[in-house]
């Protein structure tokens, strides 16, 4: 199992039910690498790159505080292993463009994203990279939040082309989409950081009382006696996640009698996220006063990921017929 996450800012109630939970959970099961993508980051934070590094430090801190074991699985940092990059390079070599163009978050992001200048060359081989991500470990299983399912299904056709020409190097990486439904932010859109509503995993529960208060909630209660629909709320959504089983039994049966409103249901909200979030901050703050350990580990958990890539490099080089012990 290979996944990773791109290192772009802190993480989110997203990246925690699209993605860390279901990595957590299969460590039982796999042996799991897991990578912070500070490559992928640059593709969209070329200009200023100098919080990448931290940020991809820091989003380790939170996996580790919600569960990812440095023991069982391999952490570490992708351009601290060189040879996802010439990878990328020879896969570029086969992956023609009209694949690249098509991708729907590739559109997607050009037109969502207006404070970036998307149109490179290493935006758009962004999924050539993931792909390379991928293959570095001949990962049989790929756990993503269900977003990058058209990135997934571009890996897998490259893995095609690159096996129907030089052989069969790589086994086709299958998707282990997350069970989770989508997370929205506090707008109603997907949450992410760009859209600027997401809820973090370090927030203090100040910041998380107030960006509760402004959450979107039922478009069609306008008035505090109207009753509400919780399955149209974004408020909903949220208890669903976090909120005990009899918690949102009641917030489901107040909001359609009108019994309790919308501003109540925000105060009581932001607890239960609160409560809920408060054992994953409070450890992740213990891993950050910790900095060596931390880092220790990355470098650990590098240095095993660079002995399965080295070897794989070596297999695809000979498929390439780029060996050059062979030439002598
Ligand atoms: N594109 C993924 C995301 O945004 C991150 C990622 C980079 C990834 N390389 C990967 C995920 C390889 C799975 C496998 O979440």
């Amino acid at each position: 199992v290979l996944s990773g996450m791109r290192a772009t800012g802190k993480l989110h109630l997203g990246h925690y039910f699209g993605a860390i939970k279901n990595w957590v959970d299969l460590q039982d099961r796999y042996q799991c690498y897991y990578f912070s993508a500070d490559w992928h980051a640059l593709t969209s934070d070329y200009a200023d790159p100098s919080s990448v590094a931290t940020w991809s430090v820091e989003a380790v801190a939170d996996w580790l505080a919600a569960g990812i074991d440095p023991e069982r699985s391999v952490i570490f940092i992708q351009s601290l292993v060189p040879e996802h990059a010439e990878l990328q390079l020879l896969l570029s070599m086969l992956t023609p463009l009209g694949w690249l163009e098509r991708v729907p978050t590739y559109k997607e992001q050009i037109r969502e994203v207006k404070n970036k200048d998307l149109a490179t060359y290493g935006f758009l081989g962004y999924p050539v990279l993931q792909t390379a991500d991928i293959l570095t470990y001949r990962g049989d299983f790929v756990p993503v939040g269900e977003d990058q399912a058209s990135h997934l299904e571009l890996s897998r056709e490259i893995t095609r082309r690159f096996n129907s020409f030089y052989g069969e190097v790589f086994p086709e990486p299958k998707a282990l989409f997350t069970p989770t439904p989508r997370v929205p932010g506090v707008d109603g859109r997907k949450m992410s950081k760009s859209y600027d509503n997401a809820i973090n995993l370090s927030d203090p529960p100040e910041t998380i009382r107030q960006k509760c208060s402004g959450m979107f909630t039922d478009p069609k209660r306008l008035r505090r006696n109207d009753p509400g629909h919780p399955e149209t709320c974004n408020l909903f959504q949220f208890h669903r996640l976090v909120s005990p089983q009899e918690t949102q039994d009641r917030v489901e049966t107040e909001c359609r009698l009108a019994q309790i409103g919308c501003v109540d249901d925000k105060k009581l909200l932001a607890e239960q996220l609160i409560e809920f979030l408060a054992p994953i901050r409070e450890k992740r703050e213990e891993i950050l006063a910790h900095r060596d350990t931390l880092m220790d580990i990355l470098y650990e958990g590098s240095r095993r990921a660079r002995e399965r890539a080295v070897e794989t490099m070596e297999l695809v080089r000979a498929a390439v017929s780029l060996d050059y012990r062979r030439q002598v």
